[in-house]
């Protein structure tokens, strides 16, 4: 085991960056309610999908979501992101619909070869049940609604949503045309004023930067949000 993976090591590595990160963004915004974001830092330690800014960021956009908001994650696959998203929803009614195959199933080839690393590792097909763990450990269960489904089919079981929703994270398959497919699906399901944010952008995974930056051509997006590291979010 790598020294940074010792259990010590990995808590005093955790405690000092999560640390750093919380006294800047307690700063930034003394109105959001850090301790939970904290709560939910602390049960995903060993995490490595993102970092402090872009998991706070998350949980920002979640905050300042309105009462009883309704979001969709495409892409969750052990449900961090999605942890973070619902940890700062408010309202009994607030609920996250997290689409994905649960399976790494990818047309992004490099993403394929890291799923599947991965699920050799774990010993299992599906991350669906770690999911659902971590969210019942974390009590926020009842805000969770996985959908097991590809993308675009869940697109279309959802249909009864398209206009309804307040904010949507994408985070699924990174190719070029899977990103610009996510787009043209998903975007009409966010409300006027709601916001639809992406990871990646800007990172290795070019196809998704490329995907992002022709909808900004064209238009579809009314105003930036905002930025944190790779993750980019945009008002509808
Ligand atoms: C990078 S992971 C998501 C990480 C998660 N958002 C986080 O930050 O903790 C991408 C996920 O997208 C899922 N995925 C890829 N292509 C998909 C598709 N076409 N439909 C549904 N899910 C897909 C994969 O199964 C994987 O779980």
């Amino acid at each position: 085991m790598a020294f940074k993976h010792w259990p010590l090591v990995r808590d005093l590595r955790f405690a000092q960056k999560c640390g750093r990160y919380l006294r800047g963004a307690r700063k930034r915004r003394p109105d959001l309610n850090w301790d939970e974001f904290h709560r939910v830092a602390r049960h995903f330690k060993t995490d490595d999908m993102g970092s402090f800014p872009e998991r706070g960021f998350l949980y920002q956009l979640a905050s300042d979501a309105p009462v009883d908001a309704q979001v969709v994650e495409v892409g969750s696959w052990m449900g961090a992101s999605t942890c973070f998203l619902a940890a700062g929803l408010k309202g009994p009614a607030a609920k996250i619909f997290a689409v994905d195959n649960f399976q790494g199933l990818s047309t992004c080839g490099e993403d394929a070869a890291w799923y599947n690393r991965h699920f050799q590792k774990l010993g299992a097909a599906s991350t669906l049940e770690i999911f659902k763990r971590n969210f019942a450990a974390l009590g926020l269960a009842a805000r969770a609604e996985p959908v097991v489904s590809d993308s675009l089919k869940a697109a279309q079981t959802l249909v009864s949503r398209r206009g309804a929703i307040d904010l949507i994270f994408i985070d699924g398959d990174h190719s070029y045309e899977a990103c610009k497919a996510d787009i043209a699906a998903w975007a009409p399901y966010v409300k006027r004023g709601g916001v639809i944010a992406f990871h990646d952008f800007g990172s290795r995974a070019s196809g998704v930067t490329q995907a992002i930056f022709e909808a900004i051509k064209a238009g579809q997006f009314a105003e930036i949000v905002g930025v944190a590291n790779t993750i980019i979010a945009f008002r509808m």
